[in-house]
């Protein structure tokens, strides 16, 4: 395992936390361990509790800890009020305390939902994220976002909670579905896009090694994108300016995801999102015709073409978007790209208004290829 990287929050050093990315950490979880904790509660889906979190506990018992094991059925439909509330109820009757340390072992729902219980478990626990997808991997155990879902929409209620560190096992991913992996490949090329054209170069290069499951080279997607995920946090951990670069594809991901009523995945949606805006850079001179090509040869190999957007009526796709929560002055916000690994930024801005004609035709201009 190579050093883990840091997360720094200028606010307090207490405050900082590792991110570890490396093999068979989970049978050596207790190396990474605070000591003063009573009770180790290990949160988990259904699914990842047959696949490693029994285990794990069975580590930590052996290694003298004191643990209790929950789970929830695994999906975004579990990310609610009512499993967090079945979780809370489970963890006072088993009476655990302050000291209590919630280990969220899981993809992003574990992730955000263990997370949230930490932030507001008798006003505040520590715990620390365990991803097992490629996705909470890269982007949703770092940061501290912690949300659930309400009917009303995706991650409207939730709190801004560090974990005390991050602890990624690589080989966890070798029982992802091969969707799901894609899934976060998508989000490190978003990644790559914003801030980072050496990393874009290295996962071209090495795509067909990646979806083929290498482990070196899968560890260092994971850890080139956290390390730019880890930065941007640091430098703006209550999402005020920077932090809004990680929406790149976003602002129409989240609509078609919507629309689609969710069966189509976070990253695809994203996928179709940043061919979509990608085409807006363009169209407003700030990407060349051959960085959109690019963009959209990439995503090719993943498998996501155009056909996919033609499913949406783009007068619906732009209702959606004016939901979107992070507007200004009534005008819906986009980060756009000017160049392969920099974002566009004016006024110190990193989003910028975008009108329906311009989405229009785009959209118009992208399903014509
Ligand atoms: N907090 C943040 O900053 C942030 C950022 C991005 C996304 N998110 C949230 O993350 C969630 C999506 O996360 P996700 O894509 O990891 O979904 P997920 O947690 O639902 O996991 C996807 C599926 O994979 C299964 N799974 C997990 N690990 C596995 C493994 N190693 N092998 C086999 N199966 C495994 C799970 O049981 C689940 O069925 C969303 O709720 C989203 O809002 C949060």
């Amino acid at each position: 395992m190579l050093n883990p990287i840091t997360v720094q929050l200028p606010r307090k050093k207490a405050y900082s936390y590792p991110i570890y990315i490396g093999t068979e950490l989970l049978s050596k979880m207790q190396t990474h361990l605070p000591k003063h904790n009573s009770t180790l509660v290990i949160i988990t889906d259904d699914t990842v509790k047959e696949l490693y979190a029994i285990a794990l506990q069975q580590f930590l018992n052996k290694a003298g800890h004191k643990t209790l094991l929950l789970s929830f059925s695994a999906g975004e439909s579990s990310k609610n009020g009512q499993t967090k509330n079945v979780l809370e109820e489970a963890m006072l009757a088993q009476a655990c305390d302050r000291n209590s340390l919630i280990l969220a072992v899981g993809g992003g729902v574990v992730g955000d939902l263990a997370g949230f219980i930490a932030a507001t478990y008798m006003r505040g626990i520590d715990y620390i994220q365990v991803p097992t997808t490629l996705l909470a991997m890269l982007d949703s155990s770092v940061g501290g976002k912690t949300s659930i879902d309400t009917a009303q929409g995706k991650n409207l209620i939730g709190a801004f909670w560090q974990p005390k560190a991050v602890i990624a096992d690589i080989l966890c991913l070798k029982t992802l579905s091969q969707e799901h992996l894609v899934n976060g490949l998508i989000e490190a090329f978003k990644m790559f896009l914003t801030s980072d054209a050496k990393s874009l170069k290295f996962l071209d290069q090495n795509l067909d090694r990646i979806l083929a499951r290498d482990e070196a080279l899968l560890s260092e997607v994971v850890r080139r994108a956290v390390s730019i995920k880890a930065e941007v946090v640091a430098q703006d951990e209550k999402d005020h300016n920077l932090r809004a670069i990680l929406n790149l594809g976003h602002t129409i991901g989240h609509a078609l995801e919507q629309l689609s009523d969710y069966t189509l995945l976070h990253g695809y949606a994203v996928a179709l999102g940043l061919l979509l805006e990608a085409k807006i850079a363009q169209n407003r001179g700030y990407l060349e015709a051959q960085q959109y090509y690019y963009i959209k040869t990439v995503l090719q190999r993943l498998n996501i073409t155009a056909v996919g957007l033609k499913k949406f009526d783009i007068e619906a796709v732009i209702q959606k978007t004016k939901l979107d929560k992070k507007k200004q002055d009534g005008a819906v916000q986009y980060v756009l790209l000017n160049g392969l690994g920099s974002v566009y930024v004016a006024e110190n801005q990193f989003t910028h208004s975008v009108d329906d004609e311009m989405l229009r035709n785009a959209f118009s201009d992208v399903v014509k290829e």
